[in-house]
């Protein structure tokens, strides 16, 4: 099978993670429950399956997490393994190209453990359909042999919990989701929660974060802990460079005009995509991949990375038609009171 490309995302407040990022990423990333701020609806549920398995003695079902990037689907995972006292194997869909790649992975779990695979409506077929039945029976056809004489093993795989990771459900096979007993959808955060996530990790960032400072940043993340975060660690360096260390109002409010992050949180590309679609394509209805090739972004980033905010923030909408940029999005460029071309809307 093809492999999709992946999302590639190279700006200032990008919801995606780099590798450099990994570290830091990792040490502010909360460990349990209790440090996972919002989400409440979904750890509320969570903790009680969890509890249960635990006094049963058993593996927890299997869950996935469907989610823009950055809301914290991987983080849940690593939670998840430690509320378990598990071990956690973590592994990625395009990763796994072969059934043998999974038969190794899932032969080494012991009971009770966390395989955790990101992006998990881009596993190949035959590993998707491999892992069917390690899912519902924990166990594994494996043939050896050849021609006649080839015959099928099957493996008995000890109870694992499989957590799966995808930013859209929708391309997700309908056997696959099916056998996910929980199924998460992660919200965007509110402004005061993406403010609890701040103040702890300047707390672990050990940086003077001033309390409306906080929610300015906080009110211009996107809704994401992972924009939030990246924008605290930028805007520390601005403090350092530029001021005495502490992130005042005013120096955040300059830290983010030079990151180019508007009053809304939206950055350039942002911009770019509302802009093409308002100027280029009339206001829409216009297709994904026109509006991909107008701002040089692959189609799939566009709508995994950029579009979930801009649906959310009520600048975009999506018909059967196509994409619409809508009223508060022109007044929001600045571009109402120009004069409108022809067939617009
Ligand atoms: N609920 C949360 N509370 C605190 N921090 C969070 C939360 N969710 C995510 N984060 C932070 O955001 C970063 C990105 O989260 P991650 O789990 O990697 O997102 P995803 O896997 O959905 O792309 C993490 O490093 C973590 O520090
Ligand atoms: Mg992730």
């Amino acid at each position: 099978m093809a492999q999709k490309k992946k999302p590639r995302a190279n700006q200032a407040i990008s919801t995606s993670a780099t590798a450099s990022e990994g570290e830091v990423e990792r040490s502010l990333r909360p460990q349990r429950f209790d440090e996972y701020v919002g989400q409440t609806k979904i750890t509320d549920n969570l903790k009680i399956f969890v509890q249960a398995a635990r006094e049963r003695g058993e593996a927890l079902d299997h869950v996935l997490f469907c989610g823009p990037p950055g809301l914290g689907k991987t983080t849940l995972a690593h939670v998840i393994a430690r509320e378990m006292s598990a071990q956690i194997v973590t592994s990625s869909g395009p990763a796994i190209e072969r059934k043998g790649d999974l038969a190794g992975m899932l032969t080494n779990l012991a009971a009770g453990d966390v395989l955790f695979i990101d992006e998990v409506h881009r596993l190949p077929t035959v590993v998707e359909e491999n892992l069917y039945p390690a899912m519902e029976d924990f166990s594994f056809d494996y043939m050896v042999g050849e021609g006649p004489a080839a015959r099928t093993l099957k493996l008995s795989l000890p109870c694992f919990t499989l957590i799966g990771a995808t930013t859209r459900t929708a391309l997700l096979s309908s056997p696959m989701r099916d056998r996910f007993g929980v199924i998460c959808r992660l919200e965007f955060y509110s402004p005061e929660e993406l403010g609890t996530i701040l103040r702890r990790s300047a707390g672990i960032l050990d940086v003077t974060l001033e309390p409306d400072a906080g929610e300015e940043i906080a009110r211009r993340s996107r809704g994401t802990p992972r924009v939030a975060n990246r924008l605290l660690r930028r805007i520390r360096d601005f403090a350092q460079v530029l001021g005495d260390g502490r992130i005042t109002l005013e120096l955040a409010r300059e830290a983010l005009q030079r990151l180019e992050v508007d009053s809304l949180g939206l950055d350039r590309m942002d911009h770019r995509i509302l802009l093409a679609i308002l100027e280029t394509f009339d206001g829409g209805p216009v297709g994904l991949d026109a509006i991909a090739a107008t701002v040089a972004e692959e189609a799939e980033t566009v709508e995994d990375v950029y579009e979930p905010f801009l649906l959310q923030e009520g600048l975009l909408q999506r018909t059967p038609r196509g994409r619409v940029a809508t009223r508060k999005a022109r007044e929001h460029l600045g571009l109402e009171g120009r004069p409108r071309q022809a067939g617009m809307f």
